[in-house]
């Protein structure tokens, strides 16, 4: 079994896939709505703080788990004890419902692909916005048809298509990031939308901000669903992998933040609300686009390549299932994306619905599809990466010093994976249940 097991080519494949996996939505649809909705500023700094100290041990334990056990993310949990099977489990199903509603997103990127094509005149887009994701039969079709095209990279074996999607389409998906920046900062009253992002009002910051960051650090990350786990699980070589996680970790947060200075001065220069919710980039990028020279066709290039990077994500949620069912059951690769296809369409289809038809139906007080996200990044994500802490620290006894030179990082480390990360992510979890 250990050898048919895939592994990556070479380090660099590695690191491509897993800065894949974790720059998507996370970055440019979640980032600024989750940032306009806690305040700004005040955000952006407990975020930082949380992604370049707290969120880099679990990574890095996550990252570790897979490549020492070299199992898929259940059996990498049974292999430290059997009776840790159902722990491992909850990572495939946080990454159901995960995908459950990230795909209804890569839905809306479609749409909006057929969009910048189509040539038609919208002055309004909150409204068109608010119509689109009403129409129960279109949303269904699309986000159908995104997880589908993620659904076919993972079924045909991955590399070659994540390869393409990292080394051509990201780099070509920055320079367009750039181009909107220049745009977005020539906007009349742009300086509000810089102000708002990067001059803090520390007397909003509360602990439901820090679980929230929390949770949009783990997201963006891919930390806490065994998708590092796993794709960590396919390293070969004998190297750091501290070293990638901080290309993870920076790579990410440049996105993120381009994510931001793209979009704020657009908000607060065309007066629209920072706070609106789930469809603020949907609703702000259009305005950005009218104003420049062939716009429809920039708007479409602009989601076709959101798309590419939706995909490697999506790509990177789906291959956590896929290796559980292919490694656990001697089921082949094509077998296990069907069923994982008709799992995750039985449970994506009322999210979809969940701004129209069903708008009305709601759980613990939330939409479906606001449920799903709740539960899982701010719930189930943080849960999953305390028990990776407690694990590998604990009873795997995996050490700093295995990855990094220097001694007082390393000890600072072990003491981060042992106490202070696992007592932090479970005073935030107490703080999203209480
Ligand atoms: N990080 C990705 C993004 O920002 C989404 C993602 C991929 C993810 N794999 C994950 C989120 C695993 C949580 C867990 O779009």
């Amino acid at each position: 079994m250990e050898n048919q097991r895939p592994s990556w080519t070479s380090r660099g494949a590695f690191i491509l896939a897993a800065v894949g996996s974790a720059v998507g939505l996370g970055n440019i649809w979640r980032f600024p709505y989750i940032m306009g909705q806690n305040g700004g500023a005040a955000f952006l700094v407990v975020y930082l703080l949380l992604i370049l100290t707290v969120c880099f041990v679990p990574l890095v334990a996550e990252l570790a788990m897979g490549k020492t056990t070299k199992r898929e993310c259940i059996g990498a949990f049974e292999s430290v004890n059997p009776k840790l099977k159902t722990i491992g489990a909850l990572n495939p199903i946080t990454g159901i419902l995960i995908m459950a509603f990230y795909f209804v997103v890569g839905g809306w990127i479609l749409n909006y692909i057929c969009l910048g094509f189509a040539k038609c005149e919208i002055t309004n887009y909150a409204q068109y916005f608010s119509n689109f994701t009403q129409d129960a039969y279109s949303n269904c079709i699309f986000t159908l048809l995104f997880l589908f095209i993620c659904v076919l990279f993972t079924a045909r074996g991955i590399k070659k298509g994540i390869e393409f999607a990292n080394n051509v389409l990201m780099p070509m998906f920055a320079v367009i990031l750039l181009f909107l920046i220049i745009s977005s900062l020539q906007l009349p009253n742009a300086h509000l939308g810089l102000e708002y992002m990067f001059k803090p009002d520390f007397s909003k910051i509360n602990p439901h901000m820090f679980l929230t960051a929390l949770g949009q650090a783990l997201f963006t990350l891919s930390i806490g669903m065994g998708a590092m786990l796993t794709y960590g699980s396919y390293i070969k070589d004998d190297r750091s992998i501290t070293k990638s996680a901080y290309t993870i970790i920076f790579s990410d947060t440049l996105f993120a933040l381009m994510a931001g200075i793209m979009i704020f001065p657009a908000i607060f220069s065309f007066g629209l609300e920072p706070d609106s919710g789930a469809g603020l980039v949907f609703v702000t990028l259009p305005y950005i686009f009218a104003q420049i020279p062939y716009g429809n066709l920039l708007l479409a290039a602009f989601f076709i390549l959101l798309m590419a990077a939706a995909v490697t994500s999506g790509i990177s949620m789906l291959e956590v299932s896929v290796a559980a069912f292919t490694e656990r059951m001697n089921m082949s690769r094509q077998k296990a994306c069907l069923y994982i296809f008709i799992i995750i369409s039985a449970l994506a289809i009322p999210a979809t619905l969940s701004f129209g038809l069903l708008s009305k139906f709601s759980i613990f007080g939330k939409s479906v599809f606001d449920f799903l996200d709740f539960a899982t990044s701010n719930l189930l994500m943080p849960l999953n990466a305390f028990f990776i802490c407690i694990i590998t620290g604990w009873l795997m006894n995996i050490e700093g010093k295995m990855f990094v030179q220097n001694k007082l990082v390393a000890k600072l480390f072990d003491t981060g994976l042992r106490f202070v990360v696992p007592a932090i992510l479970l005073g935030l979890l107490y703080v999203g249940l209480k």
